[in-house]
C-alpha cells in the first residue's frame, strides 16, 4: 500500500464511509493525498472532484462546468442517482460566506444519508459553521510520522533507482526520516528528490539537503530560522560544567521512550555577560544532540506588537512541534520582557504567558536553549523549576579558559604561536570576554596581512592594546549580574561565579 494511505488515516476515513456519514471534512493541505486516501478507502466507489476553477471532473472528463458554482455542485450531488464520492476542494470559502451553501449542505446531508453518496470537503484550514457541526464529520490528516516518512523514503529510493534502495539501512532511514519530520508528504517527496538530485544518492550526506526544505518551511513564519552552522562543542572554550551536563543529558533525551517523562531534558537557560559564549553554546547544544537547530527571534516576535503577533507566535510554536526532534533556540528572551513592560495592550503579556505554558507542555522531542543577558529582568515564573532543567551562568573566562579560547581562535585561522606568547596574552587579557579575545586575534591577523606577512607572535601582543574590555567599561553591570546569578544559577564553569582572580604569576622572561 502506498505510504499516502497509511493505516491510521485510512482507518479513520474508512470508518466514516462505512458509517454512511454523507458530509466529511478532511483538513489537509495535500489534495492529492486526500484523493489517494479516498480511493484506497473505497476502491469500488467512483470518485469525482470539484473545484471552483475546473468544475466537476470524473478523472479528466468534465461533468459539470465551473459556471454552475458551489450551489450548482451541491444540487448535482443531491440529484445524482448512484453511489459516489464527491471531493470538494476549497469549499471552506463558501461555507463561511454563503448562507445558501450552508442551507444546501444541510439538505444534502438529509438527501444522501444511506444512499452511498458522500460530499468530502478538503481544505488546509478548518471552517465549520455552528449550524453544520452536527452534520459534518471532521478528520484532520496529521503530518506523516516517522514510520510513514521511512516508508516514503524507501518508495522514493526505489523509484529513483537509488543503488541499494531495497536495503537502506535502518539507522540511515532513521536519520533521513527525522530530517524530514514536520514536512507534508508532498514537501517530503520534493525534499527527497531535491537531495537526490544534488547529492547523487540518499545517504547521510543528503541530510543537510533534506533539511533545506524544512528551512524554507520554518522561514515562512518570519519568526524562525533554520540555523545550518551549528558549533562543535570542542570549539567552545571552557564552560566544562555546561559541556558535561549536555553530554550526560544527550542519552536521556534520546531515551524518552524508555525513561520517565520527568527526567527527559526539556531545555536550558543560558545567562551571563555579553560576549562570553551564550549564543555560541546554544549552537553547540544542537551539535551535541545531533539535531537540527532553529532560532526564534524573540525581539522580532515582540516587535510585532498588536495585530497578528499572538497568532503568528502560536503558529510558530506549532510548527516547532511538527519539526521535532530539534533544538529550538530562543535568543535574548529578556529583550522581550523589557518590551513587554512598555506594552499596554496586553498582547505581549499573553504571548509571554503562552510561551511559558508552551515551555511546559511542548513535546518531548524539542529541547529549548534560551539565552539572556539580563536574567534579573525575567519574571520569577520564567526561571521556576519545571520550565528549564537548569539555568547556567556564563561568567568571564578564567585563565585556563582564556588560553583555551585563544587556542581555538588561533587554530581556526591556522596560526601557531609560541607557548610563552600565548601565556603572556592570556595573563594580559584578565577580565576579557571570549568575543574580545577573538577580536584581538582578528586585529592581529589584520595587522599582519596589512604588512603582507603571516600572523606570528610579534603581532599578537600589540593587538591586545587596541581593545578596552567591556568588563572595565561596564564594571558595575558585570558586578550586578554576577551578584544576581551567584545564588540563582549554576556556573557553567567549575570555578563558580565568585572565583578569585586566577591570574598565575606572569612568565619570568620578557616579551618574545
Ligand atoms: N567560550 C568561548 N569559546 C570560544 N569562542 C568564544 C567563547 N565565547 C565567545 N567566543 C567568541 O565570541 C563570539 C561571540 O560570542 P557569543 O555570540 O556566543 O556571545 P553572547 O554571550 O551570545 O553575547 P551577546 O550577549 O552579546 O549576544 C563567538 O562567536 C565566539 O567566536
Ligand atoms: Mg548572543
Amino acid at each position: 500500500m502506498s505510504v499516502a494511505a497509511s493505516n491510521r488515516d485510512l482507518t479513520a476515513v474508512r470508518n466514516l464511509l462505512d458509517a454512511g456519514r454523507p458530509l466529511i471534512y478532511l483538513q489537509t493541505p495535500e489534495e492529492e493525498r486526500a484523493v489517494r486516501l479516498l480511493q484506497a478507502a473505497a476502491p469500488e466507489t467512483p470518485l469525482l472532484t470539484w473545484s471552483v476553477t475546473e468544475g466537476l471532473l470524473d478523472g479528466k472528463r468534465t461533468l459539470a462546468s465551473q459556471a454552475d458554482g458551489p450551489r450548482g455542485i451541491l444540487d448535482f450531488v443531491i440529484a445524482h442517482t448512484k453511489p459516489a464520492i464527491f471531493l470538494l476542494k476549497d469549499f471552506h470559502e463558501f461555507l463561511a460566506s454563503s448562507a445558501e451553501v450552508r442551507r444546501r449542505l444541510r439538505d444534502l446531508y438529509h438527501a444522501c444519508v444511506r444512499k452511498g453518496k458522500f460530499a468530502v470537503i478538503c481544505s488546509p484550514i478548518k471552517v465549520i459553521p455552528p449550524e453544520l457541526e452536527r452534520e459534518i464529520a471532521f478528520v484532520k490528516l496529521p503530518l506523516p510520522d516517522l514510520g510513514e516518512l521511512q516508508t516514503l523514503l524507501r518508495e522514493e529510493a526505489e523509484s529513483l533507482r537509488v543503488a541499494g534502495a531495497a536495503e537502506l539501512a535502518e539507522d540511515l532511514l532513521y536519520t533521513l526520516g527525522t530530517a524530514l519530520q514536520g514536512l507534508t508528504f508532498d514537501e517530503a517527496r520534493y525534499a527527497i528528490r531535491y537531495a537526490h538530485r544534488h547529492a547523487g544518492q540518499l545517504d547521510a550526506s543528503a541530510v543537510a539537503l533534506l533539511q533545506e526544505e524544512k528551512r524554507l518551511l520554518v522561514g515562512k513564519s518570519g519568526l524562525m530560522d533554520y540555523v545550518p552552522d551549528t558549533v562543535h562543542i570542542e570549539h567552545v572554550g571552557g564552560l566544562d560544567v555546561l559541556k558535561k551536563w549536555l553530554t550526560q543529558r544527550r542519552d536521556l533525551f534520546f531515551s524518552s521512550d524508555s525513561v520517565s517523562v520527568e527526567i527527559v531534558p526539556k531545555g536550558i537557560l543560558l545567562m551571563g555577560i555579553s560576549g562570553c559564549g551564550k549564543s555560541l553554546s546554544a549552537r553547540a547544544v544542537a551539535s551535541v544532540f545531533g539535531l537540527p537547530l532553529y532560532r526564534v527571534d524573540m525581539a522580532q516576535v515582540f516587535a510585532m506588537g498588536t495585530g497578528h503577533a499572538e497568532r503568528l507566535f502560536a503558529d510558530a510554536c506549532r510548527t516547532m512541534e511538527e519539526i521535532a526532534p530539534a533544538v529550538v533556540w530562543f535568543d535574548e528572551i529578556e529583550n522581550a520582557i523589557t518590551r513587554q513592560h512598555q506594552d499596554s495592550s496586553g498582547v505581549l503579556d499573553r504571548i509571554f504567558g503562552y510561551f511559558l505554558t508552551w515551555m511546559q507542555e511542548k513535546p518531548l522531542g524539542l529541547f529549548v536553549a534560551a539565552t539572556a543577558n539580563r536574567i534579573d529582568l525575567l519574571p520569577a515564573e520564567m526561571i521556576r523549576k519545571g520550565r528549564f532543567d537548569q539555568v547556567f551562568f556564563i561568567d568571564l573566562p578564567d585563565y585556563q579558559e582564556r588560553m583555551e579560547i585563544f587556542r581555538i581562535h588561533l587554530q581556526r585561522r591556522q596560526v601557531v604561536v609560541q607557548e610563552l606568547t600565548l601565556e603572556l596574552a592570556t595573563v594580559r587579557t584578565e577580565g576579557w570576554t571570549g568575543a574580545e579575545i577573538e577580536q584581538a586575534v582578528i586585529s592581529a591577523l589584520t595587522a599582519a596581512r596589512l604588512n603582507g606577512e603571516p600572523l606570528t607572535d610579534k603581532y599578537l601582543l600589540p593587538a591586545l592594546n587596541e581593545i578596552v574590555p567591556l568588563s572595565k567599561t561596564m564594571q558595575e553591570q558585570v558586578k550586578h549580574i554576577r551578584a544576581w546569578a551567584s545564588d540563582r544559577a549554576v556556573c557553567a564553569s567549575s570555578k563558580g561565579p565568585h572565583r578569585k582572580s586566577s591570574k598565575p604569576q606572569p612568565p619570568a622572561s620578557g616579551t618574545p
